[in-house]
């Protein structure tokens, strides 16, 4: 009886094995846009329809229909049985097969460490560095950094050597590619020759959520440069999703806002001043999927930047990405700190208190948008004329309505900024501008049910979610409560949360690891046509049109629970006038709000 693959290792090789690579040895592939053609290997043709998408890891010929993941390649492509494909992958990829041993005793293998198991003790290795490393210690000891700090934050030092890691954990290939996997080794391209990424650096290890060490920021302990060394992006690393100390700072109680710094060293330092719910980027600005890991536990955020130019640049680059997801009950603010001061130094000169005071006079998102993109433009001095106004009525035109059309367009939020412009706008004297005029803005003037009831039937919001997130996996962690979903059931949207199910239990799939698992299902076909649609959206039009889709099937359900709840009720008996009144309604509603097939 052939073994077992593990199901866990297929999840792992397809996420290691690069599809392109794979695929150009034996097919040769053109780059064509973020994707690669070439002549489809399984049928005869002249003009290339056989494509590869590195994003999904599958490939499609638009020629003949076939298609797969790295696995189906190589069955297919050499002929080779579904163990033989796994193995010659596996080999390729420096990893040896994991069989399911529950099934068939296997001789006892070692058994390869994870990524994160590799990442966990070398992040212990550099701790232990840096206790036997005075000149690190000073270090930390001189930015004002306690033993309970560089404990709690688990900083570490990486030793002045080009292979302390490398011979440390570097013991066979397998570990060795696993440190190049995980960023703390480096391969010279002629000599193959192995080094330390990380050499005389003071380290602050980036957890995970689940506070796992996914990566490492390092800071030289002189002038040096560059200042600081991180780790690249990697399978377990990506930088717009972390948030430096976001996994020490979530286990505050009574969390009300998150203050987003700029560096590592703040985080620490505002920690050592007891200020517990400082986070940083990493070295990037922030993105979407940072507000919305934050959004889902507090209500406000706070940017803090330093008050000069850069400072004011970097906060109106944050408004702009922030925009689109400043659902009602989300808010953010921007502190600017004095010219010269970051949070660090601000803190270590005046303490807790008044580090909070200021976050506490942090300017709302409206009163820095309306400032910097129109009020800053009027010159006091200049007298009101009948050319100034209309200057100013084409900038708020030009500048404020794209950002406001930015906002989730159902919300108050959106709704009242809208008035705000207007009231300025009357303020300043150009009164009766009519801004409404914009065409998107008459949607907003639309009621939520007449809004709903031009939406979707649920099979095709189902469709709609599932075909974005078949091709951006990382979009369930919008999707938090799954029982708010219970009472839409077709087929669609089953599987649509069956989907998501699956990728919150497992949250580092791509597109190609999950139709393995749908593998031999009767919606294989299904979620593989979804897969190719390839959409010409923007990330952030992605998660707008996806969230979007998520709140009207969680609205859908909403409906139905009531009118279950209602039902029930009629069959108990004990239903009140008001209440069959409240089904009917619900009925008629109903049947313009599904408008089922
Ligand atoms: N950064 C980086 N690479 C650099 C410089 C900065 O990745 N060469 C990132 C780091 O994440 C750093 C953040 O940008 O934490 C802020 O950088 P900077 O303001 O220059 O440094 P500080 O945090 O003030 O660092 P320090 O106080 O240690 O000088
Ligand atoms: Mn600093």
């Amino acid at each position: 009886m052939p073994k077992l693959v593990a199901a866990q290792f297929i999840d792992t090789l397809l996420q290691r094995a690069e599809l392109v690579d794979i695929i150009d040895k034996q097919v040769p592939l053109k780059k064509a846009g973020t994707n690669y053609k070439g002549l489809c290997p399984f049928h005869n043709e002249k003009t290339p329809s056989f494509t590869v998408y590195p994003q999904q890891q599958t490939y499609h010929c638009y020629g003949c229909g076939a298609h797969g993941n790295a696995i189906t390649f190589l069955r297919e492509h050499n002929n080779l049985d579904f163990n033989e494909a796994v193995e010659e992958l596996a080999s390729s990829c420096g990893l040896e097969v994991e069989y399911d041993e529950s099934i068939e005793a296997q001789p006892s293998q070692p058994k390869s460490d994870d990524l994160y198991t590799v990442l966990q003790q070398v992040s212990q290795f550099y701790q232990q560095q840096l206790q036997h490393t005075p000149q690190a210690l000073d270090y930390f000891q001189q930015r004002g950094l306690s033993a309970e700090i560089i404990d709690t934050y688990e900083l570490g030092y990486a030793p002045q050597a080009w292979d302390s890691v490398l011979k440390q954990f570097g013991t066979d290939a397998q570990h060795i590619q696993q440190l190049i996997d995980v960023g703390l080794l480096l391969e010279k391209q002629e000599s193959q020759r192995r080094y330390d990424r990380f050499r005389h650096r003071v380290l602050f290890p980036i957890h995970d959520q689940k506070g796992r060490v996914i990566a490492f920021g390092g800071r030289v302990l002189d002038d040096s440069k560059p200042k600081y060394l991180n780790s690249p992006e990697t399978p377990l690393f990506q930088k717009n999703h972390e948030l430096y100390g976001w996994h020490l700072v979530k286990k505050q109680k009574d969390l009300q806002r998150v203050v987003i710094v700029e560096g590592y060293m703040d985080v620490a330092i505002l920690a050592q001043f007891e200020v517990k719910n400082a986070v940083a980027t990493l070295g990037t600005a922030t993105s979407i999927e940072h507000l919305n890991r934050l959004f889902r536990v507090v209500p406000e955020i706070i940017f803090c930047f330093d008050g000069d130019a850069a400072g004011y640049k970097a906060a109106k680059r944050a408004l702009e990405i922030a925009l689109p997801v400043l659902f009602d009950g989300r808010q953010i603010r921007f502190a600017f700190l004095p010219d010269g001061d970051d949070p660090d130094s601000f803190v270590r000169q005046y303490g807790k208190t008044q580090f909070e005071a200021y976050l506490d006079q942090a300017k709302l998102l409206s009163t820095f948008l309306f400032e910097e993109y129109l009020l800053n433009d009027i010159d006091p001095a200049q007298p009101h004329t009948p050319e100034s106004i209309a200057n100013l009525k084409r900038t708020a035109e030009k500048n404020i309505i794209p950002l406001l059309e930015q906002l989730p367009k159902n919300s108050e939020y959106y709704r009242l900024m809208f008035k705000r412009l207007e009231e300025i706008s009357a303020n300043l004297g150009f009164e009766g501008a009519n801004f409404k005029k914009s065409s998107k803005l008459t949607k907003n003037k639309q009621t939520q049910s007449e809004i709903k009831r031009a939406s979707k039937s649920i099979p095709s919001l189902a469709e709609k979610a599932l075909r974005l997130l078949i091709q951006m996996p990382s979009l369930a962690e919008e999707v938090e409560q799954l029982d708010k979903f219970q009472y839409v059931q077709d087929e669609k949207a089953s599987l649509l949360i069956r989907l998501v199910e699956f990728i919150h239990r497992n949250p580092h799939v791509n597109t190609a690891i999950i139709l393995e698992h749908w593998q031999d299902t009767k919606e294989l076909n299904y979620l593989t046509s979804l897969s190719l649609h390839t959409h010409l959206l923007s990330e952030q039009e992605i998660l707008q049109e996806f969230t979007s889709a998520m709140e009207q099937l969680q609205y859908c359900s909403s409906v139905r629970q009531r009118k279950h709840s209602l039902l029930e009720k009629i069959k108990q008996g004990i239903a009140t006038a008001s209440e069959l009144q409240a089904l009917e309604q619900l009925y008629k509603d109903e049947a313009q709000l599904f408008k089922l097939r």
